[in-house]
This record gives structure tokens, C-alpha cells and sequence, in this order.
């Protein structure tokens, strides 16, 4: 004969009832919670910007480097490279002209960098960076190792192509056109 009504049968009874309530209140939306932050995690947009610095134009190094910009600005033609587009605009169609802007500007087609001169002026001319590399994290650490400081000719041949310097019968040296 079965007893369903001993004090113990009862209890068990809660006990189930209660697991059950606890999974279904609590456990799904947990598990909801943590499968939903894996899956979102590698596209948080802290995680995935930290590592492309922004352009910030030749003027913002000046602050703390002013011998460098200072001669640079008086020396280096790159400081004045939106000038030559502008001398020979005539005659050229806007596709044209965008492709001098690889080379005649800072960053242009790179995350951060020249867009046009009305969006970005600070980084219409070759500046600082288009040798040293994106400033935008070293601006805010100063730290040696968030800017290049070590340039190779490989660096200066993504703009001094071989025909160019066959053009120009000129071979730049690694010091000089920048400061
Ligand atoms: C807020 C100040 C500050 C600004 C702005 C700044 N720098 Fe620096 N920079 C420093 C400091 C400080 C050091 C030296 C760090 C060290 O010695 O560890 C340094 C070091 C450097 C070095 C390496 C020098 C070496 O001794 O090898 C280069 C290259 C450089 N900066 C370029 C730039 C460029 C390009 C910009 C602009 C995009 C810039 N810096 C903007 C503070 C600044
Ligand atoms: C983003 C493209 C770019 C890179 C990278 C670049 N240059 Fe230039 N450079 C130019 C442009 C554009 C001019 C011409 C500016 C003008 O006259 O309008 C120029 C001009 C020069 C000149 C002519 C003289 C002067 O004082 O301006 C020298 C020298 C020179 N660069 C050296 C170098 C060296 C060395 C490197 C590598 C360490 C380098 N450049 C990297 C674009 C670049
Ligand atoms: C592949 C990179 C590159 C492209 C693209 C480019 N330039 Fe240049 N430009 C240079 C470099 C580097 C110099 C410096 C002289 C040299 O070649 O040694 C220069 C120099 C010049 C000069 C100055 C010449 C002098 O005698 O001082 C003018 C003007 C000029 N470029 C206009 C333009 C125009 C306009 C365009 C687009 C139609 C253009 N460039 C596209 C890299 C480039
Ligand atoms: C044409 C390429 C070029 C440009 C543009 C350029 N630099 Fe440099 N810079 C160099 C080279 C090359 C060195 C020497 C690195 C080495 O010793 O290996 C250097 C070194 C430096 C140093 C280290 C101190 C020193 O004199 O050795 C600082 C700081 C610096 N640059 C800041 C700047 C700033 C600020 C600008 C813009 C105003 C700028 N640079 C533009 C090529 C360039």
C-alpha cells in the first residue's frame, strides 16, 4: 500500500518543484546572458579599434617635437604637397586626383586618415606620419614604442616608386625629406 501522504512525500515533491522553477526563472536567462556576451565579444568596438591609431596631422606633434616640425615645416616639400595637386588640377578629372592623393597627403584610403581637404585639413599635406606612422595612440602615452621609429627605403618606396626616381633622377637618402 502506497502512503503519498507522509510528511516526506511532500517535501520531495517541493523540492522538485522548486529545482524546476529555479531553471526555468533563473538558469535560461543566465545561460542566454553568457552565450549571448561570447558570441558579442570580438565585436565590442573598444576591442576591435584599439589597434588602428587615428592620423592626427603633423600640428599635434608639434607641442612636444617643435624642432622637428619646425624644420620640417621650413625644409621638407611634403609639408606643401597639396600645393602640387592644385598646380596641376587643371586639366585633371577627380579620379585623377584622387590617385596623387596616396601619395601627396597623410593616410589617404587608411582608417583615420585624409578624406578631403573641407573633412580633413590637418591631414591634406605628406605629413609627419606618412614616415613615422599613425601618432594617435603615441600623442596620449608618449611612449617610444607606439610610433615607428626605425624606417627602412622600403618605407619611402611606397611613394618614391622606381619610375618616379628614374623620372626625377634622384634616389632619396633616408635622412633627408623629412626634418
Ligand atoms: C604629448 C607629447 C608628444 C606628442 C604630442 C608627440 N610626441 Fe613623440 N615623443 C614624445 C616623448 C616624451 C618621446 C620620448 C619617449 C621615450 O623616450 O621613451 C617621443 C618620442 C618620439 C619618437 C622617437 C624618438 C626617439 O628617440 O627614437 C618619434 C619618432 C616621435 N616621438 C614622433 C612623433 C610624431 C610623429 C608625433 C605626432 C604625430 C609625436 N611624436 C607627438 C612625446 C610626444
Ligand atoms: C606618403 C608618400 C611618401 C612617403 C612614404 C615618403 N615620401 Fe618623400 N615625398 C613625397 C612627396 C609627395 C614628395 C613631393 C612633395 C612635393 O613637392 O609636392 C616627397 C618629397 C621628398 C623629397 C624631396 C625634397 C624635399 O625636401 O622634400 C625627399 C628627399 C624625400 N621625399 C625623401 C623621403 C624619404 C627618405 C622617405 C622615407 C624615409 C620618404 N620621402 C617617404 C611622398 C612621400
Ligand atoms: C606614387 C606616389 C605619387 C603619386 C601617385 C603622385 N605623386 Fe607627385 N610626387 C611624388 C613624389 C615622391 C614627388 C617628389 C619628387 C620625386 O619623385 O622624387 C612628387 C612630386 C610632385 C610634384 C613636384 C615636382 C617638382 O619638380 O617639384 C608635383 C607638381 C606633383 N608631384 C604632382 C602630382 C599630381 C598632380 C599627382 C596626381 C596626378 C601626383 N603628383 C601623383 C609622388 C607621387
Ligand atoms: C620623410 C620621412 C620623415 C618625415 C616626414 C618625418 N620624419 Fe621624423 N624621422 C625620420 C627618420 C628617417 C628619422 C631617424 C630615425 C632613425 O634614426 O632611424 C626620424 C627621427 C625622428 C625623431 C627622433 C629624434 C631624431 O631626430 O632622431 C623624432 C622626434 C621625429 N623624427 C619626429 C618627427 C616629426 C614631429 C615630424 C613631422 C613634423 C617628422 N618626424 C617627419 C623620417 C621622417
Amino acid at each position: 500500500m502506497r502512503d503519498n501522504g507522509t510528511p516526506n512525500g511532500i517535501s520531495e515533491d517541493i523540492t522538485v518543484i522548486y529545482f524546476l522553477r529555479f531553471s526555468k526563472s533563473l538558469c535560461i536567462p543566465l545561460l542566454t546572458l553568457l552565450i549571448s556576451t561570447i558570441v558579442t565579444l570580438p565585436f565590442q568596438p573598444g576591442v576591435a579599434e584599439s589597434n588602428h591609431p587615428e592620423f592626427v596631422g603633423s600640428y599635434a606633434c608639434k607641442a612636444c617635437h617643435e624642432k622637428e616640425y619646425n624644420s620640417f615645416l621650413q625644409y621638407s616639400k611634403k609639408a606643401r604637397s597639396f600645393e602640387s595637386i592644385e598646380k596641376m588640377r587643371k586639366g585633371l578629372t577627380e579620379e585623377e586626383i584622387r590617385k596623387c592623393y596616396f601619395c601627396h597627403t597623410t593616410g589617404y584610403g587608411l582608417t583615420g586618415g585624409f578624406i578631403s581637404p573641407e573633412k580633413t585639413p590637418h591631414l591634406k599635406n605628406a605629413g609627419c606620419e606618412v614616415c613615422h606612422g599613425p601618432g594617435g595612440i603615441h600623442v596620449k602615452t608618449r611612449q617610444r614604442r607606439d610610433i615607428k621609429r626605425h624606417l627602412t627605403r622600403e618605407d619611402c618606396a611606397r611613394c618614391h616608386i622606381a619610375e618616379r626616381v628614374r623620372a626625377f633622377r634622384y634616389r632619396p637618402l633616408i635622412h633627408g625629406g623629412g626634418h
